[in-house]
């Protein structure tokens, strides 16, 4: 029995079959507990004979399955880190590079020119309530301005009146700014903004920047003025023209439409020179304004002691300008390749 439970031990060639070979032999029906069962029914003179040899086969059996199983396991382990074997020399999969987004981009180069004027960024939840997307602003709920801003409206009622909105304009940052009464003020804006309009030239989310100057003697030469020295910086070229068209805003008094000249080149829109040059043209950029008495009234200030000039430009329009990029839809695609074709994944 020995010589073949220990052949048997030696043939096993996995954990599995060893296994096997150890239950039928030490288990509780194994053939060599039986053995040590049946020492149990012998006289003393034949237990004291086989006693012995029986309990030498355990201990020898039991030695050679401790002594197979550790083999069988080394070579287990072997087998496994040769397949798990990882070639450090191979060339690593090239990962496409990812890149700050166009329109991240310019609003942060936006952040750094009005930075070096003395603005600070200030920032409003995009969840707005009626009061400051509109009422405070000066456009009540029967203001007719109030049906040009396609509104996304939620069913929760709002603090001050009205229902909670996606604010259409970045607007609301001026009332948010001027009610915490730090004057003097000089901030931007940046940031998302929702109306219901989708078309080659709309979506229903773009960007906006706001600007805001608060101070004693402020007027519309200094709005002229920030807004050249801007654009000059922004686009890189001295030739800058502007033309303010009286407007109007609900909340700004008097208002003005903003527009720049450019020349049509190659097929995109290049600003700079005057819009009445031959072969240019005058294009509209951006709303603006003095800040309205009322709603500066709105926000606890005194408007005999303060006044301001605002404006909002879309950013995404002054990224496709300066990128020469024509669809907006686009950038709201995350189409890598077209990030790549402006030169935006390097
Ligand atoms: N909020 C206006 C818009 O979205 C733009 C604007 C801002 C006009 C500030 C005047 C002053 O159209």
């Amino acid at each position: 029995l020995q010589q073949q439970l220990l052949s048997s031990i030696e043939a096993a060639d996995t954990l599995d079959a060893l296994e096997t070979v150890r239950v039928a032999a030490l288990g509780k029906q194994g053939s060599v507990s039986a053995l040590l069962k049946s020492l149990g029914g012998m006289t003393p003179e034949q237990r004291q004979s086989e006693g012995p040899r029986i309990n030498g086969l355990r201990e020898s059996v039991t030695a050679a399955i401790t002594s197979r199983k550790a083999k069988l396991e080394s070579a287990a382990l072997e087998a496994k880190l040769a397949a798990e074997r990882i070639d450090m020399t191979l060339p690593a999969d090239a990962a496409p590079k990812g890149s700050v987004h166009p329109v991240s981009q310019v609003m942060d180069e936006l952040a750094e020119i009005f930075a070096d004027m003395g603005f600070a960024v200030a920032t409003g939840p995009e969840i707005e309530s009626e009061w400051y997307n509109f009422d405070a602003l000066n456009i009540p709920p029967t203001h007719p301005a109030r049906a040009m801003h396609d509104t996304f409206y939620f069913p929760e009622e709002a603090e001050g009146g009205g229902h909670m909105l996606l604010r259409t304009h970045t607007s609301p940052v001026q009332i948010r700014t001027m009610t915490q009464g730090n004057t003097p003020i000089r901030i931007i804006a940046p940031g998302r903004v929702y109306r219901s309009d989708s078309d080659a030239t709309h979506t229903p989310m773009f960007h906006q920047v706001e600007g805001l100057v608060i101070d004693r003697g402020i007027h519309m030469g200094h709005l002229k003025w920030t807004l050249e020295t801007f654009l000059k910086a922004y686009f890189e070229r001295d030739d800058i023209v502007l033309r303010l068209r009286p407007s109007y805003f609900p909340f700004t008094e008097p208002s003005a439409e903003v527009d720049v000249g450019y020349a049509q080149e190659k097929g995109r829109r290049v600003v700079g020179g005057s819009g009445d040059e031959p072969g240019h043209a005058w294009m509209e950029l951006l709303g603006s304004g003095m800040v309205h008495p009322k709603v500066i009234a709105n926000c606890g200030l005194d408007p005999d002691e303060w006044q301001g000039f605002a404006f909002g430009v879309g950013v995404d329009r002054l990224a496709m300008l300066k990128y020469g990029m024509d669809d907006l839809r686009a950038f709201f695609d995350g189409d890598l390749r077209w990030l790549a074709h402006y030169g935006f994944n390097a």
